[in-house]
């Protein structure tokens, strides 16, 4: 007020805007509306190690911001007491969009994803009650919760609205693929040019859209038995779903290393040597896998180089610096 800037015209950083080029948002935001203070909540609990039993793990230590919170260090997430858990921590971008979360798609709104890793034993093995017990004796929460909810009771609905707050506003929209999609003056170069094109020809049949993921559940050949760990069939319990898992987006992908829902693959020419010639053959394997007598999706070194140009122009740089994602000063 009184500074000379036009209000109108500054933007709201705490506004959600869903980019021109994204699907439509699933987000239930008529429920939850953000603010500010709402938002500057949720991202203190993100980076609260209190929302684990002994105050060691915060949502930040698997989700972390520099590689589009992935955790780049482990093959599969690493909880209270050095835990070892069952999958790989999956980055956390477009929360928005997104119809089911978890490899299996075992949640289907944002707002509940808090509650399966809080109660997880292998992740931060805390109650929601004593959460409460320990926001409730901090000064700043009592504060904070005030601030974002006009009321002084803490509770775990406002905790994970909070959360959500601050999770649904991760938009990655700028990648150099968004800037040349979107004609914003970005080009790529020929061998991008050509990854792109193999890629809508190859690809997209799961990757699709500018998410670059159809939200489905899909069997890509990554084990013959799905023994250890049967994907969907865990939420479905239905055969047909063995071995069936969430499509990723493959947003950032240059960044969330390692590969897969149990991180089995270090490096994206390994996955693609996998989709080339690693394909292995079940039931529920996908048909767009299956060409004829020959498994897997035809590739030359050529196609392969191309493609592993095009996906390192999905990172997107001004999300993992952008500031409000950062860990807060207090
Ligand atoms: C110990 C590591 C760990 C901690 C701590 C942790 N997560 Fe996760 N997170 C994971 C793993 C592993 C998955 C995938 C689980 C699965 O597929 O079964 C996941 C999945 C998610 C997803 C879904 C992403 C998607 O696209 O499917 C979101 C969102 C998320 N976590 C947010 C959080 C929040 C918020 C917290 C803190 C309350 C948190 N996580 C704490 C490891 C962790
Ligand atoms: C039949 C559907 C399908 C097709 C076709 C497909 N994918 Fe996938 N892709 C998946 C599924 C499902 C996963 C996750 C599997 C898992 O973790 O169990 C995945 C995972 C990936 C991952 C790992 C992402 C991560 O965060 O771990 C990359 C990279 C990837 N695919 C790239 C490609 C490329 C490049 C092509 C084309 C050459 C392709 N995919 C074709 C379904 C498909």
């Amino acid at each position: 007020m009184g500074c000379g800037v036009d209000e109108e015209s500054v933007e709201n950083p705490y506004a959600f805007e869903a980019p021109p080029n994204f699907p439509a948002a699933t987000y239930t935001f008529q429920n939850n509306p953000i603010t500010e203070e709402g938002f500057e909540l949720g991202r203190r609990l993100f980076y609260d190690g209190a929302l684990s039993r002994d105050g060691s793990v915060s949502c930040a230590s698997c989700h972390q911001q520099h590689v589009a919170f992935a955790d780049p260090l482990h093959r599969l997430s690493i909880g209270v007491d050095e835990r070892v858990g069952i999958r790989n921590a999956p980055a956390i971008q477009n929360v928005a969009f997104k119809k089911f979360f978890f490899w299996d798609g075992g949640v289907n709104h944002v707002d509940f994803v808090p509650i399966a890793a809080i109660l997880n034993p292998l992740e931060m093995d805390e109650t929601i009650a004593n959460i409460v017990v320990k926001l409730q004796a901090e000064e700043k929460y009592k504060t904070r919760f005030r601030a974002a909810f006009k009321t002084d009771e803490i509770n775990s609905q406002r905790m994970l609205h909070a959360l959500s707050q601050f999770m649904v506003l991760m938009v990655s929209a700028n990648s150099r693929y968004d800037r040349y999609i979107r004609n914003e003056g970005e080009v790529l170069n020929a061998a991008e040019l050509r990854g792109l094109t193999a890629f809508q020809q190859k690809c997209t049949g799961c990757h699709a859209t500018d998410l670059f993921t159809n939200d489905d559940f899909r069997n890509n050949g990554l084990d013959a038995t799905f023994e250890k760990d049967n994907g969907r069939e865990r939420i479905t319990e239905y055969s047909g779903d063995r071995g069936k898992f969430k499509v990723p987006s493959l947003r950032n992908v240059a960044l969330t290393k390692p590969y897969m829902h149990d991180g089995r693959f270090k490096t994206l020419e390994e996955v693609l040597m996998h989709y080339q010639s690693g394909v292995k053959d079940s039931e529920t394997l996908d048909p767009l896998l299956r060409n004829n007598e020959t498994l897997g999706i035809a590739l030359s070194d050529q196609e392969r180089s191309d493609i592993l140009a095009f996906l390192l122009t999905l990172t997107d740089d001004s999300f993992i610096k952008d500031k409000r994602f950062s860990q807060p000063p207090n």
